[in-house]
């Protein structure tokens, strides 16, 4: 697919078929994901497939809520590592930037990062004509967090869903009921 097509074909799909991606499929798409630039290539970012009917059961029970039977047969949590930045800003190159603490940075590269990482995994998985939804956890994250062991030191970006849309899914969500804003309103050029 023409790039700028994979761009307009990528929306949120919320209602999944059960079939479920060839894993080997799934990598693929991290390994172009994981391909972001990152702030003195530090790289910090990781990426947990949860694709086990066991494992998925344990994150609908760990937010306490009902498995439905449209749910994505593949979730991937994105997430980025701050202490390897603040370890290669503190090495010789980059020591003179003063970066080696978190507050010394006005924006969070390693989150940047890792955000970047979850929009190039999307718009991969959809080159590969597989469906997919970025949503947030919320309430339910600590407790997921701790049934999938991950480390406390991780910050999660977000969760991105993969799968084939159902034959009667249709779209919801804020962008049907909300209009794109004009380009012009957005796009600022020489001056704001
Ligand atoms: C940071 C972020 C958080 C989001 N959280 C949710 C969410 O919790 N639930 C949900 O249904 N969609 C969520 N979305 C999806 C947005 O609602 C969706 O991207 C937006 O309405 C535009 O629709 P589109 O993705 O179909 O273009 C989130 C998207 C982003 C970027």
């Amino acid at each position: 697919m023409e790039f700028r097509d994979v761009v307009r074909a990528r929306r949120s799909i919320r209602s999944f078929s059960p079939e479920r991606p060839d894993p080997a499929l799934i990598d693929e798409i991290i390994d172009i994901a994981r391909r972001v630039p990152t702030a003195g290539f530090s790289q910090g970012i990781d990426f947990l497939v949860v694709d086990s009917p066991d494992a998925l059961a344990t994150v609908w029970e760990a937010g306490n809520q009902e498995q439905p039977d449209d749910g994505p047969p593949v979730l991937v949590f994105v997430f980025s590592d701050p202490e390897r930045y603040l370890s290669r800003y503190r090495e010789g190159d980059k020591a003179k930037f003063s970066l080696g603490e978190a507050d010394a940075w006005k924006i969070k590269f390693w989150d940047v990062d890792a955000s970047m990482a979850a929009m190039q995994l999307q718009l991969a998985a959809v080159d590969a004509g597989i469906d997919t939804w970025f949503f947030g956890m919320g309430d339910a994250e600590e407790a997921i967090r701790e049934r999938l062991g991950v480390p406390a030191d991780r910050n999660l970006i977000g969760i991105i869903a993969l799968g084939y849309r159902a034959v009667d899914e249709a779209p919801i969500g804020s962008a049907t009921t909300r209009k794109r804003r004009p380009l012009d309103e957005q796009l600022h050029r020489n001056r704001w």
